[in-house]
């Protein structure tokens, strides 16, 4: 069976630019703790009315282009997200019909910052089963709408922005998705949250003033859980090929806060020049942030034919996952 390859790439950030600065002015932080606590200096915001299947639209539209796919020829959309445009439907039927991509069935994984990584397992899957022969990847997020803007150990560290992947059986042996590796531990589960919205806890006025149905985190037990889980499925995936972390040529992480990107390069032995950081611009855009990342990397040139891609993520779950690529 041949191995699904990545033919096309693409991505899309909305254009207005949030700066520590500017949040500096509604709470209690500075410019100076957000760049040392985590690299990040500016997130994008979602204009009034922009949706995330907007943002995955725009997202596809380059991942297509590249390809050379035409929307009618998509047989399947798997859009990563947990900040849908409503609670139902998915956010992939917005896509389909946007995108007029009325061949293919379409659904949302739901696996929070490891969307990206969870919704391409699931379309390779597909595509080596034969069942499929074009796909649409996408990790979307709008997280800027899930925050509780007066909270500073949350409200600087996301923001909004969409990556999508284009995959087609692979021409030629060998090249293509080697592997992905999804795990998930659900006794984690309360470090990372929105607790209030769903059915354990529907929506009232009172916890709506209390900001339950914005994202509760635990930083520091999600900080360790990333180190050590990247770092050991990393190992775990590449043990698979027999592939040593010397071997690999890029690293395409999470891109949630520079010292975890530190702490795992520095566990896996992989200097951090070849990891793709733009955390920096973009802060943490969720189920986003991998495929943004394989995007600019691969528009900048960076992936060059036969390179071994390593991708990592990690998300609320605590869900995790990894793929290896021979590019
Ligand atoms: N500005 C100023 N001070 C702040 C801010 C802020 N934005 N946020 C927290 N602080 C304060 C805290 O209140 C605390 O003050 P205290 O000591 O008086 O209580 C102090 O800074 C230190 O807080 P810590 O939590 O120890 O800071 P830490 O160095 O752990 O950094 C951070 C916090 C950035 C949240 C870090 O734990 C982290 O990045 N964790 C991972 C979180 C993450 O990436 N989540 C994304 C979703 S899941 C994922 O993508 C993997």
């Amino acid at each position: 069976m041949p191995l699904a390859q990545i033919i096309g790439t693409g991505s899309y950030a909305p254009a207005q630019v949030i700066t520590n600065k500017d949040l500096e002015k509604f709470v209690d932080t500075s410019d100076e703790w957000i760049v040392e606590r985590t690299g990040i200096r500016e997130r994008r915001k979602a204009a009034p009315g922009e949706t995330t299947s907007d943002m995955a639209v725009a997202a596809a539209r380059e991942a297509l282009a590249m390809a050379g796919v035409r929307p009618e020829d998509l047989e399947l959309i798997v859009v990563g997200t947990i900040t849908a445009d409503m609670p139902m439907p998915s956010c992939a039927v917005f896509v389909q019909a946007k995108l007029g991509a009325g061949r293919a069935f379409a659904f949302d994984v739901a696996a929070a910052c490891a969307g990206g990584v969870y919704a391409l397992s699931v379309a390779e899957q597909f595509i080596r089963t034969g069942q499929v022969k074009r796909a649409l990847v996408i990790g979307a997020d709008l997280f800027t709408g899930v925050l509780n803007w007066n909270d500073r150990n949350t409200c600087v560290l996301f923001g909004d922005g969409a990556g999508a992947m284009v995959l087609a059986p692979a021409q030629e042996e060998g090249r293509g998705l080697l592997s992905t590796h999804l795990r998930t531990d659900g006794a984690l589960a309360e470090i990372l949250t929105i607790p209030a919205g769903g059915s354990r806890e529907p929506l009232t006025e009172e916890n709506i003033r209390t900001q339950r149905h914005k994202l509760n985190m635990n930083g520091r037990e999600v900080f360790k859980c990333a180190v050590r889980e990247l770092t050991s499925i990393t190992h775990e995936a590449l043990k698979v090929h027999g592939l040593t972390t010397s071997q690999v040529d890029h690293f395409i992480a999470h891109q949630a806060n520079l010292r975890i990107l530190e702490a795992v390069m520095q566990r896996i032995e992989i200097p951090l020049e070849k990891c793709w950081i733009n955390l920096d611009k973009y802060g943490n855009t969720s189920a986003a942030s991998v495929p943004i990342a394989l995007d600019e990397a691969n528009r900048a040139g960076r992936l060059k034919r036969g390179d071994i891609v390593v991708m990592v993520a990690i998300g609320s779950g605590m869900t995790w996952g990894c793929a290896v690529v021979r590019w």
